[in-house]
């Protein structure tokens, strides 16, 4: 049974229809991300959720409860943001209690319950010390502990991680996919990442002016985007997708009839740089990326098409080298030219 339903879930900002008709069914223990461009209306989507918004169309059922015009309060939930919000002057154990204090919750309870949250979260030798005592991490995991202590239906993040640095957003990540593992509590996590949309989803939400263009599980969206827009934004370095007319005529025979008029989409995986005159595809070497675990060739061929090919090895190719590639059609994805995904694909 669905734990979390939107149905036409809609938002108009004035004129601005924001949200155009979200349809969406979360299971009890799910994590699930929203991922999508800057301004695809991911913040507000789950905004709506949390009750932050009036919903001006559809309905939210929570648990078997309509909660559409409920208020924040009511709905058991708990959002934790990009910016902390925590209160300056409390120190940790008064932040993270303070939800359940104001609740009017038996102190002993609100002690153990925070304690618990705080040793879950490796916060239990700071609890004496006021935000500014603390770096960002550690008052990220406050924010997320002020959250776990409400022991709410669902956790809502919105972009929690993105005021860290690079090592410590990938350190927080890890923690945050461990939390989710032990607490098994369902949640919604909005990002513009899309590595942490793979790293931390069981169903990735993919966003684009106010709509949903695909959800599946990371591989399925990695494996078998829908659309051009899916494909090119899950995975780094992106998909190459290139124009059909302007792939060599080999390649261009192995294309599906619905293919005319649209593209080709490959891997950087599934095309190799081989000696120059080895294949039908020849081209020049524009850029050479030097990554140590792995080399990104920048190939662009007479006809005009730009490749990048991923290899586990390194190279010594340079700059201006002519070069042969080798594309893996079998591994291709054909775009019509509405950019949809071919049905059948493969030639
Ligand atoms: N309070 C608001 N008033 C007017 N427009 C808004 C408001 N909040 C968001 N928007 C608009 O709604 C769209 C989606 O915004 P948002 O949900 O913040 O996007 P995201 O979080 O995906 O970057 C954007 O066009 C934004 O300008
Ligand atoms: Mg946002």
């Amino acid at each position: 049974m669905a734990y979390l339903q939107l149905r036409g879930i809609e938002k108009f900002f004035g004129e601005h229809r924001a949200i155009k008709g979200i349809d969406l069914t979360i299971q009890q223990g799910e994590f699930i991300v929203f991922v999508g461009p800057s301004g695809c209306g991911k913040s507000t989507l789950l905004r709506l959720i949390a009750g932050l918004e009036n919903i001006d169309g559809g309905s939210l059922m929570l648990d078997g409860r309509d909660i559409t015009d409920q208020p924040s309060s009511k709905r058991d939930l708990a959002m934790v943001f990009q910016s902390y919000a925590l209160y300056p002057h409390m120190s940790v154990y008064e932040n993270m209690s303070f939800a359940l204090k104001l609740a009017k919750v038996d102190p002993a309870i609100v002690r153990e319950k925070v304690e618990r949250a705080a040793a879950i979260l490796n916060l239990t030798t700071y609890l004496e010390r006021t935000p500014k005592e603390l770096s960002g991490g550690q008052r990220q995991r406050v924010a997320i502990g002020r959250a776990i202590v409400r022991a709410p239906k669902v956790f809502l993040f919105d972009e929690p991680l993105s005021n860290l640095d690079a090592a410590l957003r990938g350190q927080t990540r890890v923690e945050i996919a461990k939390l989710h593992r032990d607490l098994g509590a369902t949640t919604i996590y909005v990002t513009h990442d899309q590595v942490e949309a793979m790293t931390l989803a069981d169903r990735v939400v993919v966003l684009r002016d106010g709509l949903i263009e695909q959800v599946g599980t990371p591989l399925e969206l990695y494996d078998r985007p829908a659309n051009q827009f899916v494909a090119q934004f899950i995975g780094t370095p992106q998909m190459n997708v290139v124009p059909l007319q302007q792939l060599p005529a080999p390649v261009q025979q192995q294309a599906p009839a619905g293919a005319a008029g649209g593209a080709i989409g490959l891997r950087p995986e599934n095309i190799a740089v081989r000696n120059t005159g080895t294949t039908p595809v020849g081209g020049q070497v524009d850029l050479v990326e030097a990554l140590g675990a792995e080399t990104l060739i920048y190939v662009s061929t007479p006809g005009g098409a730009q490749f990048v090919s991923r290899q586990n090895d390194r190279t010594s190719l340079r700059a201006g080298d002519a070069v042969s590639l080798d594309i893996d059609a079998s591994q291709a994805h054909w775009f019509d030219a509405a950019g949809h995904v071919v049905a059948g694909q493969g030639a």
